[in-house]
């Protein structure tokens, strides 16, 4: 436990110091790995929407590109991590595609661990990943 957790901020630092030096750049390099790995199949590999994926889908996955554009200019980062983890259900149950993110992550984090403390520290470690995904998203904003 406490070596993961220093492994943990260990990894974090190194996050921050990337983050530095890559600033202005699209976003960390882990959540681009994200992004390729679990959202791509449906939201394709550059985030336009039509994903491998998608035609099995009833719904278009939407073109992340373009969020800012369609909430008329404004990123709402807050309602985009709320939507990736499954806080913020817009529709009525059962009628949403896409995973919910923070039940998946936790599983993934988790892995078998089941005290409080290590169930925390996977909590924190799901938002933070969840949250260096949004930034990566607001990163591919266009501009028009
Ligand atoms: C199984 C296909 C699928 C996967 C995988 C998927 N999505 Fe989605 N996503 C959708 C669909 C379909 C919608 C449209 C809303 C719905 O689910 O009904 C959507 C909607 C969204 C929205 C809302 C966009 C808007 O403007 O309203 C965001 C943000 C988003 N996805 C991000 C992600 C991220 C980040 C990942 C990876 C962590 C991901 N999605 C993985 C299918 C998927």
């Amino acid at each position: 436990m406490r070596a993961t957790v220093s492994l943990y901020i260990c990894s974090l630092a190194t996050a921050a110091l990337l983050g530095l030096t890559v600033s202005g750049q699209a976003g960390s390099t882990a959540a681009r790995e994200d992004f390729k790995i679990l959202c791509a199949d449906c939201h394709n590999a550059d985030a336009r929407g039509n994903g491998p994926l998608a035609k099995n889908l009833s719904k278009i996955p939407p073109d992340l590109t373009r969020i800012k554009q369609r909430a008329h200019g404004v990123f709402d980062k807050q309602a985009v991590y709320d939507w990736i983890l499954g806080l913020k259900m817009t529709e009525s149950h059962g009628t949403r595609e896409m995973p919910i993110w923070g039940d998946w992550l936790m599983d993934e984090e988790i892995d078998g661990d089941t005290s409080i403390a290590e169930a925390k520290a996977a909590e924190k470690e799901v938002e933070r990943r969840v949250m260096e995904i949004v930034k990566y998203l607001e990163s591919l904003q266009v501009e028009d």
